[in-house]
This record gives structure tokens, C-alpha cells and sequence, in this order.
């Protein structure tokens, strides 16, 4: 429940930035009530994913230490506003977002791009980021039981993905584009409602493990391999211990325990969520997703209104 306090209270102090045109202010909102409720917990919490330079934003940086100290140990990974910059503008979909999971069990992904294909339950252990789109999406239509003509595939819009975008057409399966928020669209494969079966594509290495703890607590699988830009970003990754930078993570080995909760808040209205509601008494309301060690069900979405926003 703390966790979850912590996703709410950065969601609602992002609230204000909401179409302003300041995505640093928003995440700047965001990233300071986060930090503010976690040093309320009682945990010995360490940042193993916080934002990055990729977007230059105010940070939760790598290996802060957070909490009071005295509780458990945990690795947290976070995005205060996952999506600033349709946060920014208005759009939909932007969302706070929480991963904890025992210490040390989180991989150290650098800040750079990472390349995700992620599935719900029903299709776990039927993907092969190695293998071609057009193979994986045969596999999980066998393991769903569909036609690949009902297949629906969730794809970043952006120009490096025309050759996956190609791939789902030439199938004849069906594309679901989205301008951004890749955390949404890998969640979205475990939620049967949403008829998501497949995300694929290249976004951020932060937003997957985040995505990674996610589907892990619902049951989903996936996989990222990281795809360094240049020299420097290669160097980087050799330097935070990974000898080989391009291999293949298995979800097991982006999240290496069961021991993990996800929490999201709705900061605009989303695929997932609802977002945050000023209503006119002044209460604040807020919408959350949250899944993992702990939560009764698969995953619990809770309305809550808020009389203090601090
Ligand atoms: P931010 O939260 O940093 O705004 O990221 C939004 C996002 O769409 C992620 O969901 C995604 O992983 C990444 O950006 C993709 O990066 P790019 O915008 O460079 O294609």
C-alpha cells in the first residue's frame, strides 16, 4: 500500500503540468513526490532503474538510496511519467510507474534502447526475439489457439519499426500503433480485455525491465536485448558488467525472482487507466493497476480519492 501511495502521489503532483507544454516540470513533479513518499517507507531501497540522459529529465538516479533504512532490502525501478511528452501536450496514456522486487534481482539495464517482445500468459514460452516477427507471431497464434488473421500487434509508431509494421500487415494480422507509452502496450498483452496479443519494438531499456516486472507478476513473458547506438553506449553497458551487451534477456533474467510488485497510476486517461481527476470539492481521484507478490488477484485496479495532495 505504500508503493501504491508513492505511484498516486507522483500521478497527482504531475497533474497540473498535464497540457502545459513543460515536460521537465511535469517530470519534475513527479520525480520529487515520489521521492518524498518513499523516504516515508519503512525499506533499504536502492534505484536500480531511474530516468535517464536520454531525455535529460530530473532524476531518480541509478543507486540512490531510498526509504528509511530499516526495513527490507529492495531494488526499485521507476518512471514518474512514463509518456512526458504527451503528458505535456495533453495526450492520453501517461502514467507513474513502480517496480520493486527483491535486491539484486532487477537487471542493471543502462539508460539507452532496448529492443522488447513481450506476450501474456497464454502465450509465454512461445516467443524468440532472434526469430522474425512473422515466426513469432505464428507461434503465438498456435499457442492462443487464433487465426493470424486475428492476431493483434502492438508496435511503437515510429519509421525504425516500418519493416515489423510490414511484417504484421503482410499476414494479415492486425497492427494497434501508439504514438508512445511501450509500458501500456506490453501490460496490455496480459489483460485479456484489451485484445493485445504481441508488443514489439525498440524503445527504452528502463521502461523494459519496468514492463518485464510487470508481466512477470501477471504471468506474461518477455524478452529485450539492448541495442547500443554507438561506441560509447557499448562501453557503457561493458562497464555496468554486462560482457555481452547484444545477448538475449530472458524474462527470468531481467527479473530474477517472484518476489516483485508493480504498481501504475493513470496521469491522462490511458488504454490501462483512467487518469487523475480533480473533482469540484477539491478531492483529487486516482486510478492504479497494481500486480504482484501480495495482491489477492492477478491484478487489482483501485479508485481512490485523495482530500490531501501533498
Ligand atoms: P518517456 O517516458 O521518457 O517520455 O518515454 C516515452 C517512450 O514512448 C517510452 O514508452 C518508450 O520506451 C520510449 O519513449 C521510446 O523512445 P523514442 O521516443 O525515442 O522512440
Amino acid at each position: 500500500m505504500d508503493i501504491l501511495a508513492v505511484a498516486q502521489q507522483a500521478a497527482i503532483a504531475s497533474y497540473p503540468w498535464i497540457g502545459k507544454g513543460k515536460k521537465n516540470d511535469a517530470d519534475g513533479a513527479g520525480t520529487e513526490a515520489m521521492r518524498n513518499r518513499m523516504n516515508l517507507i519503512d525499506m533499504d531501497g536502492t534505484i536500480v532503474i531511474g530516468e535517464g540522459e536520454m531525455d535529460e529529465a530530473p532524476m531518480l538516479y541509478i543507486n540512490e538510496r531510498l526509504g528509511t533504512g530499516k526495513g527490507p532490502k529492495v531494488d526499485i525501478a521507476v518512471d514518474p511519467v512514463e509518456g512526458t511528452t504527451f503528458l505535456s501536450k495533453g495526450q492520453e496514456n501517461s502514467l507513474t510507474v513502480v517496480a520493486v522486487s527483491a535486491k539484486g534481482s532487477l537487471l542493471h539495464a543502462p539508460d539507452m534502447y532496448m529492443k522488447k517482445l513481450a506476450v501474456g500468459p497464454k502465450a509465454k514460452g512461445h516467443i524468440n526475439i532472434q526469430a522474425s516477427l512473422t515466426e513469432n507471431m505464428k507461434s503465438v497464434a498456435k499457442a492462443l489457439g487464433k487465426d493470424l488473421t486475428e492476431l493483434t500487434v502492438m508496435i511503437q509508431d515510429r519509421p525504425r519499426h516500418n519493416y515489423l509494421i510490414k511484417q504484421v500487415f503482410d499476414v494479415g494480422a492486425r497492427v494497434k500503433l501508439f504514438p508512445d507509452g511501450d509500458v501500456t502496450g506490453a501490460i496490455a498483452t496480459a489483460i485479456e480485455e484489451l485484445e493485445v496479443d504481441i508488443l514489439v519494438g525498440i524503445g527504452g531499456a528502463p521502461e523494459g525491465v519496468i514492463a518485464a516486472t510487470a508481466l512477470k507478476c501477471l504471468g506474461g513473458d518477455f524478452q529485450g536485448q539492448l541495442v547500443p547506438q554507438n561506441k560509447e553506449e557499448f562501453d557503457r553497458c561493458l562497464r555496468m558488467g554486462l560482457s555481452n551487451p547484444k545477448r538475449v534477456f530472458t524474462l527470468n533474467e531481467i527479473v530474477r525472482t517472484d518476489e516483485c510488485f508493480f504498481v501504475a497510476t493513470g496521469i491522462t486517461d490511458g488504454m490501462l487507466l483512467k487518469g487523475v481527476r480533480k473533482k469540484d470539492n477539491g478531492l483529487m481521484v486516482s486510478h492504479s493497476f497494481l500486480t504482484g507478490k501480495g495482491i489477492s488477484e492477478r491484478y487489482q485496479l483501485i479508485e481512490a480519492n485523495h482530500s490531501l495532495i501533498r
